[in-house]
């Protein structure tokens, strides 16, 4: 039996035991996953639950994806650049920590549009969270030109490293100059949240409109670039698409994601 789960606070939003567990059944293995409520003073406590009872490994969610970093023997170079670990996964007593977000970002585009070329502009970023790290890390890594990044509070984009360029939120639109993607990780948008204002008038012809929001799946901001004709990727896919590598570390076979999986995911 080969026991994963994720730890977070909050955990019961977590769409990750229904992504792991559809996986586990459809491969008809031998497995468990299971959500976790953790509280930043029980992290340790349960690192060693888990490697005292025998688990492959584990995924990290809010507010833990930093300080578990402490805690990992080793690092992949995607969680040591992001600065956050989303996935563990345990060898006796030993933590190796990964993050899958950066692939899933770019796979997400992929599947969406096979031919997508990151070389051909700028790509523009809303935000300068923990999501918008990975989302960086991994467009740099794909050979996007420069990262166009604005952010409500300024000083947050000023620590991202590589070749960055800042410009106030209040002025984000101009950014669209000549860009070839247009990607919100803020949280605006989604149920909830206030609106994100974004007038895509000035988009360049064939900008991609990617948003990591998923609930709702069509934001505003991808119905508006649908209206303009614009291509669009929805943010489920991402979410799905992390998933994959951590379900292979701990469970041995690189899972797909298809329909039913993403009905159901979009319907709990
Ligand atoms: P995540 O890890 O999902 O990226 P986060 O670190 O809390 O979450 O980041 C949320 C992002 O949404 C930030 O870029 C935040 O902007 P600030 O850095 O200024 O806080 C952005 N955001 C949230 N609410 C916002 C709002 N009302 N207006 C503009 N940006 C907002």
């Amino acid at each position: 039996m080969i026991k994963a789960g994720v730890i977070g606070l909050p955990i019961d939003h977590s769409k990750s035991p229904i992504i792991h567990t559809y996986w586990i059944e459809k491969y008809a293995l031998k497995g468990t996953y299971e959500a976790f409520k953790v509280y930043p003073e029980h992290l340790e406590k349960k690192i060693e639950t888990f490697i005292n009872e025998g688990y492959a490994g584990f995924n990290v969610t809010l507010p833990h994806k930093q300080s578990i970093i402490e805690y990992c023997d080793t690092l992949d170079e995607a969680a040591q650049k992001i600065g956050a670990v989303n996935t563990v996964t345990i060898k006796g007593t030993k933590l190796h920590g990964t993050n899958t977000d950066a692939f899933g970002f770019i796979q997400n585009i992929k599947k969406a549009h096979p031919n997508f070329d990151f070389t051909r502009g700028p790509a523009v970023v809303l935000g300068a969270g923990g999501a918008a790290r990975a989302v960086v890390y991994a467009l740099l890594k794909e050979g996007a030109p420069e990262i166009i990044l604005t952010n409500r509070t300024r000083e947050k984009a000023e620590s991202f490293k590589g070749k960055i360029n800042i410009i106030p939120w209040e002025e984000r639109e101009s950014a669209l100059e000549g860009a070839g993607l247009l990607v919100n990780t803020t949280s605006l948008g989604m149920e909830g949240q206030p609106a994100l204002e974004f007038d895509l008038k000035t988009a360049p012809k064939g900008m991609a409109v990617c948003d990591i929001v998923y609930a709702p799946l069509m934001t505003q901001l991808l119905t508006d670039a649908q209206a303009e004709g614009l291509p669009i990727i929805t943010g489920i896919g991402m979410l799905l698409q992390q998933a994959r590598p951590a379900f292979e570390t701990w469970f041995g076979v690189m899972p797909r994601v298809d329909e039913g999986l993403t009905k159901k995911v979009l319907e709990e």
